[in-house]
């Protein structure tokens, strides 16, 4: 199945309750061969109405930043780790990070980036690094089954302490430079 297969099968999920209440189930979207994919935590309510990740205000704050550090947002590929609206901005539960797990991995196994972003705790959690703290992981590569993992805060962190703006920033030059050095294959990799 390719991508657009599985993203016309994805609303018949019914993997945990959140399904059952009235949102639209919404799973990453943008380039589908990107190098660079970056993954979130659960959709905001902007999200859940217009159906794409990161358009609400933590998502335009990523969408500046990626800008400012010379990624345009349809190279990349945008995902969050739970794809349903999360009633009251609750945090995920397990069970529905299980939920959809496969269909996350799915869309890696489609996409197959070369670099991950783990924008937060939950995505560092969930992909590379069980029990982590991502304030001591953030900024440090980790290869995983062929995969170079970058965690790092996740924008809606930002927005309730702009002092960590500095510290996104540094990361997304060193995702910046891994980025070149993948895409051009002209610099070695220093990871
Ligand atoms: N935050 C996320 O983690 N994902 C989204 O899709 C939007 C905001």
């Amino acid at each position: 199945m390719d991508l657009t297969g599985l993203k016309a099968k994805s609303p018949a999920c019914r993997g945990c309750s959140l399904r059952s209440g009235a949102g639209q189930l919404v799973p990453g979207s943008g380039n589908p061969g990107a190098v660079l994919m970056l993954v979130g935590e659960g959709l905001g309510a902007r999200e859940g109405r217009v159906g794409r990740p990161f358009v609400g205000a933590a998502g335009q704050l990523l969408g500046r930043m990626l800008d400012a550090a010379g990624f345009r947002r349809e190279e990349v590929y945008l995902a969050s780790i739970v794809k349903c609206r999360l009633p009251g901005n609750k945090k995920p539960a397990l069970a529905e990070v299980e939920a959809c797990r496969p269909l996350l991995a799915a869309e890696i196994d489609l996409v197959r980036p070369q670099i991950i972003v783990c924008l937060g705790a939950l995505a560092t959690r969930t992909l590379v690094a069980p029990g982590a703290s991502v304030t001591r992981l953030r900024g440090r590569w980790i290869e995983k089954d062929g995969i170079h993992y970058l965690p790092t805060f996740h924008p809606a962190a930002l927005l309730r302490d702009r002092g960590k703006i500095p510290l996104l920033e540094e990361d997304l030059r060193k995702l910046r430079a891994a980025y070149q050095a993948l895409h051009t294959k002209q610099l070695a990799l220093t990871f």
